[in-house]
Order: C-alpha cells, then structure tokens, then sequence
C-alpha cells in the first residue's frame, strides 16, 4: 500500500493534479497496487488566508509518504519569492531531494520548434543538481538601500554535493543503456573554482566506477546551442541547479512544452516529489482548458520512483497513444480541441 501526498497548489495545480490522479487510479487497477492519498492545502490561498506558508509540522509530515505529488505554487498576488522559498525550495532542502530530474523526450505527433528535429532526435534526461550553487541561499545585503549598497549570492558548492548528482547521474546512463554517454555542464572557463570540483568529481567518479560510460563536456551556452540544432548528441546531462534550472526550460521547449514537460525532485533515498515544470498559469486557472499532460507525466515519474515501473510504462503508453489517436490537437492552453479533464479521461481509458 502506497501513501501518497497530494499537494495541488496554485492556480492550475487543481486541475491539472485531478487529471494524473484519474491516470494513477487506471495504472493501479491495471497492474494492481493499492495505494491511498492525502491532500494538503500549501500554497497560496492558505497563506493569504493565514499568513503561513508551509505550517512547522509539514515536513515531518511528509517525510513519513512513498512519494509527493505536486501541482504548482505561485500566486498572481503574493509577492515573487515567497511561495517559492517558503514552500517549493523549502521542500526541495528539507527533504534533501539532491536531484532535480527532467526527461527530454519528443513524443510523436507533438509538435516541435525545431525544423528536421524528430522523436528520434530529442530524448534525453537532465539531472540538476537540487540543493546547491545559487539556489543554496548564502550571501546578503550590506549598506542595504544606499548608495553604496553591496549584495552578494554564493554560489555554494560542494564535492559532496557534485559527486552524489554525479553519481546519480552515472547510474541513470547506465541503466538507460542508450549511447552511455554522459555530459556534464558547467562554465569552467569562467567559474574556475566552483566547477573545478564538479569537473574533478566527474572524472574521478567516472573513472574509478564507470569505465564503460562514456564522458563529454559542454559549457552551459554552448549547450544551449547544441540543444537547438543538434539535441541528438544527448543523452543524459549533469549540471548544477542554476544552469540547471535555465537549460530545462529550453529542454520543455524542444519536447513540446510545458504542456507536457514534467520533473522529479528526487532524494533516492527519502521521500521524492513530482511536479509538472509550468508553474501555475493564473491565467488559465478555473477554465479546464490547460494540458494535463506534463502532470501525467509527473505521476509516470512518481510511480516509477516508487518502484510501480510496469504501471509506469502503461503510462507513458497511454500517453503515446492519445497523442497518435489524433484527438488532442495542440498542447497549447486554449488550443487542445478537448478540456483539460477531457484528455485526462483520454489518457485514463488507454491504460
Ligand atoms: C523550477 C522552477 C523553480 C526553480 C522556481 C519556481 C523556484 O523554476 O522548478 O525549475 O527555479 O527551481
Ligand atoms: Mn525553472
């Protein structure tokens, strides 16, 4: 029996969340695992409401679940940083979910910006490191508001740190057993201290246990490059969390989205939470009009986490399949021809 926290979030969070859990109820009757849920309200609305973002006793809540599914937090009237902080990074540090994962995979019949590029050219996986580098919240403000202000941010970095994403990262090629090449991406040509150790890590690691994987560097800005004009020499990438965070989004991009992009902050040895990569779109929220497909493919990565990974093969089937069944039309909000709860009954039905 599974326990699964639900926390639907922002704006279409709701939405978006029903949808992957009509797909969990299918993947479960299919192969037949139980499991049961349990919502929490975190997010914006409640901290409008009661002025706290993540009530003290939610972590150790949460650690005790298999897994937490996630659907969005940010909120058009809470000012920038304080949902994130308070509550997604929060998460991310305290339940130490060191890996940021995101698949890159073009799926047929999605439409893609890149001209000539197909399935068999975008499908990779990302792994950012989740706890580190800029997002490790060090640094402050001296001489705030005057003129001779002085603001810093460490990039804090740490060989335990790099290694365990490195690892991590070295295992996933392994087992994908695709082109077993990893990249690691970096700026070592700028950031001459801090991505000194992850190349150092990277090449100790890689060649003390992974002999048989293959070892490629790229800077960060030329990888942006590289992801539009030749996405087909990837397949896996390690990368610290800030470069990270700006290289998947142009990954979400390239696969078709955020429709349809998903990611997992995974502690591989704790309790790991799946989200859809969009953020809350308050501008579509309340319409059933936004794609639930990057949820769906949140709750594949959840159940594959959690060890379910028959159910989570079905489910990226069934997603394969309602997108070749020519019904969803586009990925965009607005544009799918069916309602959001439409293409979740869709994908529910052919698992
Ligand atoms: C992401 C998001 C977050 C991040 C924000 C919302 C703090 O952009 O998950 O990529 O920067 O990690
Ligand atoms: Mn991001």
């Amino acid at each position: 029996m599974y326990n699964i926290a639900v926390i639907p979030g922002d704006g279409t969070g709701p939405e978006v969340v029903r949808e992957g859990l009509k797909v969990l109820e299918a993947a479960a009757q299919a192969v037949g695992f139980r499991y049961q849920t349990t919502s929490f309200d975190f997010g914006g609305e409640r901290y409008i409401k009661t002025g706290e973002v993540l009530p003290p006793k939610a972590i150790d809540e949460l650690r005790a679940f298999d897994a937490i599914y996630l659907g969005a937090i940010g909120h058009p009237d809470v000012e920038p940083g304080i949902l994130e902080k308070g509550i997604l990074l929060t998460l991310r540090f305290e339940l130490d979910q060191y890996i940021n994962l995101r698949p890159v995979k073009l799926y047929p019949h999605v439409d893609c910006p890149l001209k000539d590029k197909g399935p068999k050219e975008i499908d990779f996986m990302v792994v950012r490191e989740n706890t580190e580098g800029l997002y490790g919240g060090m640094g402050g403000f001296q001489y705030h508001n005057t003129p001779q202000e002085v603001s810093t941010q460490v990039h804090l970095t740490t060989r335990f740190g790099a290694e365990r994403a490195i690892r991590y990262a070295f295992e996933l090629t392994r087992k994908r057993n695709r082109r077993k090449q990893l990249h690691l991406v970096a700026k070592r040509n700028v950031l001459t201290y801090v991505h000194d150790t992850w190349w150092r890590a990277f090449n100790q690691v890689g060649d003390a246990h992974y002999p048989d994987i293959k070892r490629e560097y790229a800077h960060v800005d030329a990888t942006c490059m590289w992801f539009v004009k030749n996405p087909e020499w990837f397949d896996v990438i390690v990368v610290e969390n800030m470069f990270g965070d700006i290289i998947t989004d142009l990954g979400a991009m390239i696969q078709g989205g955020m429709g349809i992009a998903a990611g997992g902050n995974i502690n591989p040895e704790g309790v790991s939470m799946f989200e859809p990569i969009g953020g809350s779109a308050p501008k579509y929220t309340g319409q059933n009009v936004i794609c639930p497909l990057a949820a769906i493919g949140a709750l594949q990565l959840l159940v594959a986490e959690i060890g379910e990974e028959r159910a989570a093969s079905r489910i990226e089937q069934a997603v394969i399949k309602a997108l070749e069944s020519g019904k969803i039309k586009s990925l965009s909000a607005g544009r799918m021809g069916l309602t959001t709860a439409q293409v979740g009954d869709l994908v529910a039905s052919l698992v």
